[in-house]
């Protein structure tokens, strides 16, 4: 096990995730247990919770750490601010509203509630999931058990949040009967809210987690270990298909290729909106990065 001390040592240049994965090969997955399992999201005004379908407008306000073995240390969030909120979230409770009326497949005979996706109604990032399991289906947002959590967690590793910058929908807005995958006739009756949310979202980059995700959105049966790590485009967005949460709870080996991923994905972002989105840990000086609300 790796000491607190070890890590002060560990260069600002490097980041913990970073550290962790190449300094331990014995041992690969100590700090990145640490990494992924810490309390990487402090949500300090619960007014800002997103509301399902649509989301809070002010992130300002939220501040997310990513480091639990260091001092935490607030980092600034990157917003967006060329796409206009108002009406987004209003076209966003529209397509909510139609789902959750929704009849078009056998899903809907089996849910409690539907979730439609949840996040801000501007973000610069969309990730794509699969489809509700047991706790999505009883509050109707998406990946809030175990694998939100660890979710929560991958996305806060790259400046990335649900409350500030994000938006989270699923491939199928109800839950399959004890979590199979869905059905391609079950996906494709549900791709027209899917693509109606990314027209309204615009965002710019698309995270795919998970083989059913990125398979339904690229139409293809090539498994994921192929398609991860690999930028495609979906309706002139690039996306990255990557490791589903689900898989690296299983599979702590698949921590570190997803990791490379996520680095992948953040120096994409940063490619195209000119900003950072390190956090303080993962730079030369260990400043915060300064680039809030804008893009
Ligand atoms: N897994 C998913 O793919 N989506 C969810 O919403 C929850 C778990």
């Amino acid at each position: 096990m790796i000491s607190e001390k070890d890590l002060e040592n560990i260069s600002s240049a490097v980041s913990l995730a970073d550290a962790y994965f190449s300094c331990r090969p014995e041992k690969p997955c100590v700090i990145a247990e640490d990494f992924f399992r810490g309390d990487a999201v402090n949500v300090q005004n619960e007014q800002n919770a997103p509301v399902p379908g649509a989301a809070q407008s002010d992130a300002r306000t939220i501040t997310a750490q990513t480091d639990t073995l260091q001092s935490p240390t607030a980092v600034q969030t990157v917003t967006r601010t060329d796409e206009p909120e108002t009406n987004n979230e209003t076209a966003l409770q529209n397509i909510a509203r139609k789902i959750a009326a929704c009849n078009r497949c056998r899903l809907c005979g089996g849910r409690t509630n539907t979730v439609p996706g949840i996040g801000v109604p501007n973000p610069l990032v969309l990730v794509i999931g699969e489809g509700p399991g047991a706790d999505e289906d009883a509050k109707g947002e998406p990946f809030v058990g175990k694998a939100g959590q660890l979710l929560d967690k991958m996305l806060a590793a790259i400046n990335l949040s649900r409350h500030t910058n994000c938006f989270i929908a699923n491939i199928v807005k109800c839950r399959p009967p004890n979590n199979r995958d869905p059905m391609p006739d079950e996906a494709e009756a549900c791709r027209s809210f899917l693509d109606a949310q990314i027209g309204i979202l615009k965002p710019r980059l698309i995270l795919a987690v998970g083989r059913i995700a990125a398979q339904n959105i690229l139409n293809t049966t090539t498994g994921i270990n192929k398609l991860r790590g690999q930028f495609f485009e979906y309706r002139g967005i690039p996306l990255l298909p990557t490791y589903h949460p689900s898989a690296l709870l299983r599979n702590e080996d698949l921590k570190r290729p997803a990791w490379e991923d996520l680095k992948k994905f953040r120096a994409r972002l940063e490619e195209i909106t000119g900003l950072s989105f390190s956090t303080p840990t993962q730079t030369q000086s260990g400043a915060s990065t300064q680039n809030r609300n804008q893009n």
